[in-house]
Formats: structure tokens, C-alpha cells, sequence
């Protein structure tokens, strides 16, 4: 028997209300469709806000010979042409308009000295491509989508965690879940589901992510039965905080490297002229963050086990202009002045490349009436995202979820409340109140995270993933017996509770997928697998729930097309050297 719950009726639910779900929703509004945004936290407090060096769009206001097909290319070899060709097309194509677009709901960039948007060097972009405001793009972006949202009057739901998909049949139709305040249950009834929830950084130890990032919307789409799609990706930012411990992990935009940051060792060595020659600090992300685990193997880490990045020879004025929120987050969270002093960093966790498989146009998932944009979804990046990328991707492709979904909810009628689903949803949820068991839902979280870091972080083998999926598989049986005391009226404890069960159920995806993938590709790094592999080059690994438990199968790389595929023929020769190495001033 269900208990007492709130039902709300709209025609498109979006879920999430970072870039990807609030440019869903005024796009789904603009088809005419009644729109409800639900988050877990407040509106403007999303991870999109941790892109902070830019936008990725070919407008080519700097370096005039970029375009989408250079962008399309830097793209697929970013993510070692496991991508899916067509989003990356996509993105590539439509990311300058959609920049465009923001501007004129308000955002305001950067400008070069004749007036256009300013645009930045980023790693393993061929041409300054990053559109930006400071150091401070995603906070923009999410400022002016904002209020477009508001504007429009778009129907806002905060604080409340959606925990399990309705169906009606095989189509979505809703989703149940609380209300974090009071612990009220309440269901959404709605034509067409967006997921825009974002990553899952919060599995790990090290990380960009703050407490929402639990991966809530990959899982609840794979419990529904939708296909998770190379969920072995996680990408670690080269830089993150590390010292002091209270700050380990807070992202340092790639935007001080792409200003001209120089990465050294503890003997003052710029490393990255030995990795990597031609775009040395620029080199994708997977490189970067491996030569600095690299340099910590061989003792030349700093004292708190990273590297130095220094801006001092840039001068302070440039410092403070182009990275002020770097300039204040380090004077204030770690006492130093980054004018005078380098900053330590290492590698953090930043980026799910893997999410829910989505049609590239639509963003329709595997399963009718549920889309999903943004980092929920999958396929544009690969084995490893460029950063500047994700802004871009919430934009395009958040774009195209809320037309699909508004086009669809055009042409069905709302589907049923099945009240056997909402009462199980309910009784999961209570579980923790009344099981007999003492289990502490943080102290598993936190063996979770540890066991997620060192066995399949940035440096994997076959022996540390499967000892990493044996505590998964255990910690699974512990979670059935969490307890928690108190009440439904604002209880973290047991909201962790439910958001362990999510970040088990992609854990343990993450590492299947990361043991049959036995090779090293993009932020896939296997020590006992140092190659690529040609074969493994040409499938996507998919994870599905089969009766609730995980199991994994191969898809083929979709093959792209001829006029594409010659793109990548070129001679390496033909190619532009690295803004750094032009030297052209912006
Ligand atoms: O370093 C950064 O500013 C992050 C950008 C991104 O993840 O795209």
C-alpha cells in the first residue's frame, strides 16, 4: 500500500537544472510544452558552474581558420574515435549559434579589442577556441539560462530528489521521490522525462563534484531499463586542489595553462616539454594527468603528492584579470598568492564520459518518453572530453532534448500511475528506518569512494579492479542493511541512504566495464595493458540491468561517413601547429 504522496501533472519533466536541464527546458517550453524543472539543490547551484575556463564553439573571432570540422576532429581524436560521430558533428557544428544565442539572453563575455567574443587556448583544441568570461564561464552560462527560465515562468520544483522512473508499459511516464525539506513523497506525472542531472564524481574521494554529483540519473534511467554506454570513462582534471585537505580536489581551471601556466616538478622542471613537446601544458587531459602521477611516481611530486603550476612569470595584472577567481579561491582557501607563488595541484575527479546511450539528434534514450542531455548522457566524448566541450554539449544537445521531448509530448496523452511502483519506490526508501541492520550509510560511502580511488582511479589493473569489485558486490549486501535514525523531516543521513545505492549500482558498471576493457584509451589507463587495442578501438562497452543486477555487452562503433572519415587521412604535417607555438596575439 503506497503512503500519502503529492502528485503533480505537466507535460515535460525535467529532472536536473544545470546548463543541459534548464536550455532542455526553454526549449521545451518554446514548443509549447507545460514544463517542470525539478532539483535536488538550488536553482543555480550546479556542477556546470566547475567549467569555468569556457565555451568550445568554432567561431574563429581569434584564430580565423577554425571551423567545425577542425573542432569536429579535435573532438573524435580528444576521444580516441570511440565517440559517436554524429554528436560530435553535431556539437561541432551548432556550438557557435548556441553561443550566440546565450548572448542574447543576457550573458556577457569576454571581448577581443574590436568588440567580438574573446576566445581562449585550451588543451587539444587546434585553434583558441574557449569563448569565456574570466574564469567564470559556467557560473555566466547558468546566470543567463537562469533567468530566461524565470522570464518564461517555467514551473521551478527545488530541494526534491526524484529516486525511480513510472511506467506505463515501457514508456516513462513520471518519476517518484521526496521532497528533501520534510521528506514528503511526491510524484511527477508528465508526457516525456528529460534526465539533465549530471555526473557522478561523488564515487570517488578526489573531486570537483560537490554532494550532488551521486549519479542519480544514469542510475534511475538503468534501473528503468536503459543502456549505460562506456561507463568505464571517468576523466580526471589535471588540476585540482590539494593542499589544504579541506579544499583536496577543488577544480583549478584549465583556463591558468591555457593563459600560459607552466606545470613543474619539485626540481623546477616544466614536465610537460618532456611528455609532451608540441602542446606540452595544452596536451589533452588523460596526458596531462598522467604525467602528473607520473612525476609523484618518481619522486618529484611536491609535498602533498602533486605538482606545481605556476603563473608568476605572467605578471600580476594579467593574473588578476584573465583568473580572478583563481587569484581569490587560492588567497583565500590556501594562503597563497598566485602571483608570487605557484599553486599545487593534482589530478581530480571532474567528468563521466559514460551515461546513458542517446539517439544523437534527440537525445531520446533506449527507452520511449525519456531523454537525457548533457553529462547524463553519452557518446559525444569518447574515451576523454576536451575541456571547453561540456558547455557546449549542455547547450546543443540540451537544446535537442527539449525539442524532441516537446515534440513528443505533442503526440501522446499522459500515461498512468502504476501505484505498485510508487509504493515499492516508498518502501526502499523507508527501508532504512525500520531494517533490522546498523550499517552507517556514510561510513560505506566513504568505503566506496576510498575503494573507487585507489583501485580504479586514474592508474588501473586487472588485480585492483577486481579486488575494487569485490568491496563493491559486499558493500551492496551492507547497504540492504543501512539504518538510520530520526525522522523524513530534513535527514541527510537518509537521503545518503538512497543516493549509495545509486552510486553502488554505477561503481560497479564503471568497474565491469573497466575490467574487459583491456587496453589503455583516453582516461582508460590500464598499467597491464599500456596499448591500444585495435579491436577494443571499435566497440563501446554497454551496461544493462538484467532482473537488477549489471551486466555488460559490446556495440559496434558506429562507422562514420566516407566524407568524414577522410577528415582523419590528412598528413600530420598539414595540421596547424598549437596556438602556443603560432604565437599569434589575441
Ligand atoms: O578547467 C576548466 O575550466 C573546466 C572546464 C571544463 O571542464 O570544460
Amino acid at each position: 500500500m503506497t503512503e500519502t504522496y503529492e502528485t503533480r501533472t505537466t507535460d515535460v519533466l525535467v529532472i536536473g537544472a544545470g546548463g543541459a536541464g534548464l536550455r532542455a527546458a526553454i526549449e521545451a517550453a518554446a514548443a509549447g510544452a507545460r514544463v517542470a524543472i525539478v532539483c535536488k539543490s538550488l536553482l543555480g547551484k550546479a556542477h556546470t558552474v566547475m567549467a569555468e575556463g569556457g565555451i568550445a564553439a568554432a567561431l574563429g573571432n581569434v584564430d580565423p581558420d577554425d571551423n567545425w570540422q577542425v573542432h569536429f576532429q579535435d573532438t573524435m581524436r580528444g576521444g580516441q574515435l570511440i565517440n559517436n560521430w554524429r554528436m560530435a558533428q553535431l556539437h561541432a557544428q551548432e556550438s557557435p549559434d548556441r553561443v550566440y544565442e546565450l548572448e542574447t539572453y543576457g550573458a556577457i563575455f569576454d571581448r577581443t579589442p574590436d568588440g567580438r567574443i574573446l576566445q581562449r587556448a585550451f588543451g587539444a583544441h587546434t585553434y583558441r577556441r574557449l569563448c569565456h568570461v574570466g574564469d567564470r564561464t559556467g557560473l555566466e552560462m547558468i546566470r543567463s539560462l537562469q533567468d530566461r527560465v524565470v522570464q518564461l515562468g517555467i514551473e521551478v520544483h527545488m530541494e526534491v530528489t526524484l529516486t525511480r522512473l513510472l511506467k506505463d508499459g515501457e514508456r516513462v511516464v513520471g518519476a517518484v521521490g521526496y521532497n528533501r525539506i520534510d521528506g514528503r513523497f511526491v510524484a511527477f506525472r508528465s508526457k516525456a522525462v528529460i534526465l539533465a542531472t549530471g555526473g557522478w564524481g561523488r564515487i570517488f574521494k578526489v573531486t570537483s563534484n560537490s554532494w550532488e554529483g551521486t549519479g542519480d540519473g544514469v542510475a534511475i534511467g538503468f534501473d528503468a531499463g536503459a543502456e549505460v554506454l562506456d561507463p568505464e570513462m571517468v576523466q580526471f582534471h589535471p588540476t585540482g586542489m590539494v593542499w589544504p585537505p579541506g579544499v583536496r580536489g577543488i577544480l583549478v581551471t584549465e583556463a591558468v595553462r591555457g593563459e600560459g601556466g607552466y606545470l613543474k616538478n619539485s626540481e623546477g622542471q616544466r614536465f610537460m616539454l618532456e611528455y609532451d613537446p608540441k602542446k606540452k601544458e595544452l596536451s589533452s587531459r588523460d596526458v596531462v594527468a598522467r604525467s602528473i602521477y607520473k612525476e609523484v611516481q618518481a619522486g618529484r611530486g611536491t609535498q602533498h603528492g602533486g605538482a606545481f603550476l605556476d603563473v608568476t612569470h605572467l605578471g600580476a595584472e594579467k593574473v588578476k584579470t584573465k583568473l580572478p577567481s583563481m587569484y581569490e579561491q587560492f588567497l583565500r582557501l590556501a594562503d597563497v598568492d598566485i602571483t608570487k607563488e605557484p599553486m599545487e595541484v593534482a589530478p581530480t575527479i571532474h567528468y563521466a564520459m559514460g551515461g546513458l546511450r542517446v539517439e544523437a539528434e534527440t537525445g531520446a534514450t533506449t527507452l520511449p518518453g525519456l531523454y537525457a542531455a548533457g553529462e547524463v548522457a553519452a557518446g559525444l566524448h569518447g574515451a576523454n572530453r576536451l575541456g571547453g566541450n561540456s558547455l557546449s554539449d549542455l547547450l546543443v544537445f540540451g537544446r535537442r532534448a527539449g525539442a524532441a521531448a516537446g515534440a513528443y509530448q505533442r503526440e501522446v496523452a499522459l500515461g498512468s500511475i502504476d501505484e505498485r511502483q510508487v509504493a515499492e519506490e516508498q518502501q526502499l526508501l523507508l527501508l532504512p528506518f525500520s531494517v533490522d541492520g546498523k550499517e552507517n550509510p556514510y561510513l560505506l560511502q566513504q568505503q566506496l569512494q576510498q575503494a573507487m580511488q585507489e583501485d580504479a582511479g586514474l592508474a588501473r589493473d586487472e588485480k585492483g579492479l577486481k579486488r575494487c569489485l569485490n568491496t563493491i558486490l559486499e558493500l551492496r549486501q551492507r547497504a540492504a542493511r543501512v539504518r538510520v535514525p530520526g525522522s523524513r523531516r530534513y535527514n541527510p543521513g537518509w537521503h545518503t541512504a538512497r543516493d549509495l545505492r545509486f552510486m553502488l549500482t554505477i561503481a560497479e558498471a564503471i568497474v565491469r566495464a573497466a575490467i574487459e576493457r583491456r587496453e589503455s584509451r583516453g582516461a582508460h589507463w590500464r598499467l597491464d595493458y599500456l596499448e591500444k587495442d585495435s579491436a577494443l578501438g571499435r566497440v563501446n562497452f554497454i551496461a544493462y540491468s538484467d532482473r537488477g543486477t549489471v551486466k555488460l555487452r559490446q556495440r559496434p562503433v558506429e562507422p562514420m561517413p566516407a566524407e568524414l572519415a577522410k577528415l582523419f587521412e590528412e598528413p600530420a604535417s598539414k595540421a596547424p601547429a598549437p596556438p602556443e607555438a603560432r604565437r599569434i596575439p589575441a
